[in-house]
């Protein structure tokens, strides 16, 4: 069995009179990268604080390689490496006085370490400039490097493409698959944005109001959720004749959509082509998982 890298059970969390958390459940694996996705409101901040100790449950477990983050606090954040909401930098110091800095914090990391965090992070050549004159992905990498400088099994990042151009999206993904795939850490990746998670993640919880209402692998989620798409002239004769074989569902602009099965999506074509019927289009529908987040969670927003 795989290792358990991070588990999370029944936690909780109520502010005031609110119950913002409400009794979350998950595990992650070692080597890969777990997504947490929700909509704005939904409560991965405020859960990803309870999992870097800046903010107590209210109940609830919270284990880090088997050290419960309670009792045994220093040894459960020695596994531990994270961003929450942005990387907390120096910005007239250099790059590289901004880890030593860090790395001051930590026992027994040297230059050494900070030299290869560097290199893991791609910062070399940059290294010694100030972070001031960093672009907005650079200084993701820079907290990054930061983050990883105790050697932690578990990275936590929130939200770590907020505010990055599409190649610098782009970068941050390879490079967050690079870290769990050839390093063999566990990454935990909050995210609302859905082809973000659907592109970085192994496994996914969608968090919707304070609660986990599924967690499955990418691929998972989206089985089964073909469709075919129709475009058929005349529409109320091609409209009969799926709804006799097949679950329909008509668009306003004369689409119909039916389920996906490739045998029998042929037979169908042939019943209506047979009947008279012309079939303008035939498409295959690719599944997205905005689909299904927008089922589950019934449009949710922010509350
Ligand atoms: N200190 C606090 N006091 C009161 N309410 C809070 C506090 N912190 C968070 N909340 C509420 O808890 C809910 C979850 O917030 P949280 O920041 O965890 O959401 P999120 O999923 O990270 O959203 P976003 O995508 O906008 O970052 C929100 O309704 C928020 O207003
Ligand atoms: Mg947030």
């Amino acid at each position: 069995m795989e290792k358990s890298t991070l588990s999370v059970q029944n936690l909780k969390k109520i502010i005031g009179k609110k119950e913002i958390i409400k009794g979350l459940n998950f595990e992650l694996k070692e080597g890969e990268v777990f997504g947490f996705l929700g909509p704005n409101g939904a409560g991965k901040t405020t859960t990803i604080r309870m999992l870097v100790g800046l903010i107590k449950p209210t109940s609830g477990k919270i284990e880090i390689c088997g050290y419960n983050i309670e009792s045994h606090f220093y040894e459960a954040m020695r596994n531990l490496g994270c961003i929450v909401e942005n990387p907390e930098l120096y910005p007239y110091l250099s790059g590289y006085d901004n880890l030593l800095h860090f790395a001051r914090m930590l026992d027994g990391i040297g230059k050494e370490r900070i030299k290869e965090v560097t290199e893991l992070v791609g910062l070399t050549e940059r290294i010694h400039d100030k972070v001031k004159t960093y672009s907005l992905g650079m200084r993701q990498r820079l907290g990054i490097a930061q983050a990883l400088l105790g050697k932690p099994k578990v990275l936590i990042l929130d939200e770590p493409t907020n505010g990055l151009d599409p190649a610098g999206i782009r970068e941050m993904r390879q490079f967050i698959r690079f870290l769990a795939e050839k390093e063999g850490l566990s990454v935990l990746v909050s995210s609302h944005l859905l082809s973000e998670i659907q592109l970085l993640c192994d496994r996914v919880a969608i968090i919707s109001k304070g609660s986990i209402i599924r967690t499955d692998t990418v691929e998972q989620l989206l089985s089964n959720r073909e469709q075919m798409v129709w475009r058929v002239e005349p529409l109320e004769k091609g409209k009969e004749i799926l709804a006799n074989v097949t679950i329909i569902e008509v668009e306003g602009d004369g689409l119909i959509r039916t389920e996906y099965d490739k045998y029998r999506a042929a037979e169908w074509n042939k019943q209506l082509v047979d009947a008279g019927v012309h079939v303008l289009e035939m498409n295959r529908k690719f599944p997205v998982l905005e689909d299904l987040f927008l089922e589950l969670t019934g449009g949710d927003t922010i509350d």
